[in-house]
């Protein structure tokens, strides 16, 4: 069979803010990427260190690589990690990066407050369907759930639903699009997940990268 040799170490991260805000921690370990996601369709990132490689991922398929050991740890937002489950996830670290908030939002001339007070039956959309389930179950509140995998904020502009529950960072998303926030469900911010037979198996590597990022973490106001 022909095989490509495989550096000892393979990280899982998802393009955009993730993949920049774990730079930081990389360098902080003496690591550098050495290709930019932003310019090369490259999905196989070489590093620095001949023993690490990046793969690039969807954000929402980080914790089913590392589950499965197509990544020996990956990067990932709390959001994310609860509607996967965690299953087979080792989560050493929270890297306190990428930080925003899941939200309830409407559109600014929906009554949201006398809607849960009178009981009504609301139609939420969401990618989150695990914690807006929980969160609207808690509060008791009746809620029809309409997945949707993007562009959630045109839900309730279109009629497709009367709220959604999405991430809110610097609340411009919802702001253009003439929606306001109506509920803080959590605060979310992206974690370190190690496949649990990486870590028993490349134990040195493995535990020298979460000592690194451990000390940043702890060091960064
Ligand atoms: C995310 C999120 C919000 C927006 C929040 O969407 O779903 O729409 O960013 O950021 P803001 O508060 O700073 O405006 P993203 O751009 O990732 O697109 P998607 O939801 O279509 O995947
Ligand atoms: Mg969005």
């Amino acid at each position: 069979m022909n095989t490509v040799a495989k550096p000892a170490i393979t990280l899982a991260l998802s393009k955009g803010r993730i993949f920049d805000e774990t730079l930081p921690l990389l360098k902080a370990a003496g690591i550098t990427v050495l290709e930019d996601p932003e310019k090369s369709r490259k999905l196989i990132l070489p590093t620095s260190n001949p023993d690490l490689q990046v793969v690039l991922v969807r954000a929402s398929d980080v914790p089913t690589y590392v589950q499965y050991g197509g990544a020996d740890l990956g990067v990932t937002g709390k959001d994310t990690l609860i509607e996967h489950g965690g299953q087979g996830l080792y989560q050493p670290l929270d890297l306190q990066i990428a930080r925003c908030r899941v939200s309830v939002a409407v559109r600014a001339d929906f009554d949201y407050a006398s809607a849960v007070r009178q009981g009504a039956r609301l139609k939420v959309a969401t990618k989150y369907v695990s914690i807006a389930r929980d969160f609207f179950a808690a509060k008791g509140v009746h809620v029809d759930l309409i997945k949707l995998y993007g562009s959630m904020e045109l839900a309730p502009l279109t009629g497709l639903a009367d709220a959604i529950v999405d991430l809110v960072s610097t609340g411009n998303t919802l702001k253009a699009n003439h929606l306001v926030e109506v509920e803080r469900i959590m605060d979310i911010s992206s974690r370190l997940v190690v496949n649990q037979a990486a870590l028993k198996l490349k134990q040195e590597p493995i535990r020298h990268l979460i000592d690194v990022f451990t000390k940043t973490v702890n060091a960064t106001p």
